[in-house]
């Protein structure tokens, strides 16, 4: 498969975010994930080969695995004829009225849980035991939504102010779906040697009620950090450290314009990716 920084698809175009273009299809969305990569907030120019499709296969993966838990919007991953050069990068699902809250799932203590936790003693205004380190496992895996901002960070708020935003009926049902998810997926990669610090989900309402949306458990929306390193207390996550640790002795001030990756670092987060594709799933792309 050629790498690809952008769609260009005849057909009504729909949203560009920093990975993934999403277009209409007969009244569903086609959502194709490019191989553009971000960090710190910049996108670069160029491509990695083969993380759309990685992407887009691990979606798959656990969309396919964890119907039993929640009903999801995929339709299909076949391509139609006229749309056979995304196939393996796009996936057509159902149209749904998202709910505008990340639903975020931590078992672990890091990133903007660990902040607030260092700062107040709590995570999603919740009091947690005293003593716990960037990394520690949480007493148990806790829900803590974010309200999805137009431009920049997320910005977290505590479960009931996410009732009082979105209802109580659809936090709750949102909240214990989202945590069954990682809970199963915890679990399961457990035996694949990693650990799922933390993950994002969306949902959207549709006439057949609650489903889960967007990308599920990819490393775009997860921290899985490789068990190996945990043991050590290394916090890397698996498939971007890497460029980070370039960008940051590169010299780059982290502002746009990204600047142009070197070929060994293209190469490198490319078998990253992949390597992440085969340690979830067991299989090789
Ligand atoms: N089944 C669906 N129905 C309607 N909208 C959906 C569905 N699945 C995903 N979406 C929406 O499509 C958009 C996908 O955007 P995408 O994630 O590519 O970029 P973004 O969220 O704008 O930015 P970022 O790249 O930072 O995630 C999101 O707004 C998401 O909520
Ligand atoms: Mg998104």
């Amino acid at each position: 498969m050629e790498p690809m920084s952008k769609a260009e698809i005849d057909l009504p175009f729909v949203h560009r975010g920093k990975v993934r273009d999403t277009y209409e299809l007969d009244g569903n969305l086609l959502i194709i994930s490019t191989d553009r990569i971000s960090a710190f907030d910049s996108i670069f120019p160029n491509p990695i080969p083969r993380k759309g499709e990685v992407l887009n296969r691990l979606s798959l993966f656990w969309f396919k695995k964890t119907r039993d838990i929640v009903k999801n919007h995929l339709i299909s991953d076949q391509m139609p004829e006229n749309l056979k050069s995304v196939q393996g990068r796009a996936m057509i699902v159902k149209k749904a009225q998202v709910v505008p809250m990340e639903s975020v799932v931590r078992g672990y203590l890091t990133g903007s849980g660990w902040k607030e936790y260092k700062e107040q003693g709590t995570l999603a205004g919740i009091k947690l035991p005293e003593g716990l380190k960037n990394g520690s496992r949480l007493p148990e895996p806790t829900f803590t939504p974010a309200t999805k901002a137009e431009s920049g960070h997320d910005i977290n708020i505590s479960v009931e102010e996410a009732e009082n935003m979105f209802g109580k009926e659809t936090v709750d049902f949102i909240k214990s779906k989202a945590i069954a998810l990682y809970n199963f997926a915890h679990d399961y990669l457990l035996t694949h040697n990693l650990i799922l610090a933390d993950t994002k989900f969306e949902f959207g309402k549709t006439e057949d009620g609650i489903i889960l949306v967007d990308e599920a458990l990819t490393p775009d929306s997860s921290r899985y950090w490789l068990m190996n390193q945990y043991e050590k207390g290394i916090l890397d996550s698996m498939d971007k450290q890497f460029l980070r640790n370039y960008l940051e002795q590169s010299g780059w001030n982290k502002e746009p314009p990204a600047p142009q990756l070197p070929e060994e670092i293209i190469n490198k987060t490319s078998e990253r990716y992949l390597k992440a594709y085969e340690m979830i799933t067991g299989e090789k792309l």
